[in-house]
């Protein structure tokens, strides 16, 4: 998979896939994530990437054309499953979006700016608008980090005991059970006996029931679907 993310702060989240599983996937060629810093598009000499609304509201707006010329050479080279813009006015993102992502080749994430981008360029460019939730960042950046990161890892071989990726809280609408290590007992502070117990199958029982309680209990609204 190929990611290209289209950013006027491309320093802000450059060490983010720098690290960790994000970088084991780009080593093992399973994922590409390439950083465009959008006023490299710009042509006049103060490299300018927004501009007052038209109607006289207040904030700048991100103008089209640095994004048209990014947005056109990329889709010159390779075919995109989907361009994205980070908003959050977009649909919700969840696991089953990820999951669905993580089938794509190549995608653009745009990230915006300022009180919003040129509403042509969502027209004419954009075929998805994602948000990570109900509340306003300062910009898409860590919006694309959060959704790259969700996709990544779950290309099969990225993660290399695959059965983790699937045993995910929100992978089968329940969140994950509990998890210990040792030692089995600190300061008295005692594992499940059952975990202990060696036995497989009252094991996996035990933590599905776990799921479903805690999945009761903190997000019964999963339950609904
Ligand atoms: N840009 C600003 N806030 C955002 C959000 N919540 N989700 C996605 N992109 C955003």
């Amino acid at each position: 998979m190929r990611i290209d993310i289209i950013t006027i702060f491309p320093e802000m989240i450059e060490g983010f896939f720098n690290h960790s599983i994000l970088k084991r996937a780009q080593n093992k060629g399973l994922a590409e994530i390439h950083l465009h810093n959008l006023r490299d598009w710009t042509t006049d000499k103060h490299r300018r990437v927004d501009d007052y609304p038209f109607g006289g509201s207040a904030g700048m707006v991100m103008k089209i054309e640095p994004v048209d010329r990014c947005i056109t050479s990329l889709k010159a080279e390779r075919e995109y499953d989907d361009v994205v813009f980070m908003t959050p006015d977009g649909e919700q993102f969840n696991q089953s979006m990820a999951n669905t992502m993580s089938l794509a080749g190549n995608l653009i994430f745009l990230c915006g700016h300022f009180k919003g981008i040129d509403y042509r360029i969502r027209e004419h460019f954009i075929t998805k608008e994602i948000s990570i939730g109900d509340y306003v960042l300062t910009g898409g950046e860590l919006a694309a980090a959060v959704v790259a990161d969700s996709i990544i890892r779950i290309i099969p071989g990225v993660i290399s005991d695959e059965q983790s990726a699937l045993s995910d809280s929100f992978q089968d609408n329940l969140l994950a059970p509990p998890v210990y290590t040792r030692p089995a007992n600190y300061n008295g502070w005692e594992v499940p006996e059952v975990l202990l117990s060696g036995h497989e199958a009252r094991i996996r029982d035990w933590e599905l029931q776990q799921a479903i309680e805690r999945t009761k209990a903190l997000r019964p609204d999963l339950l609904d679907d």
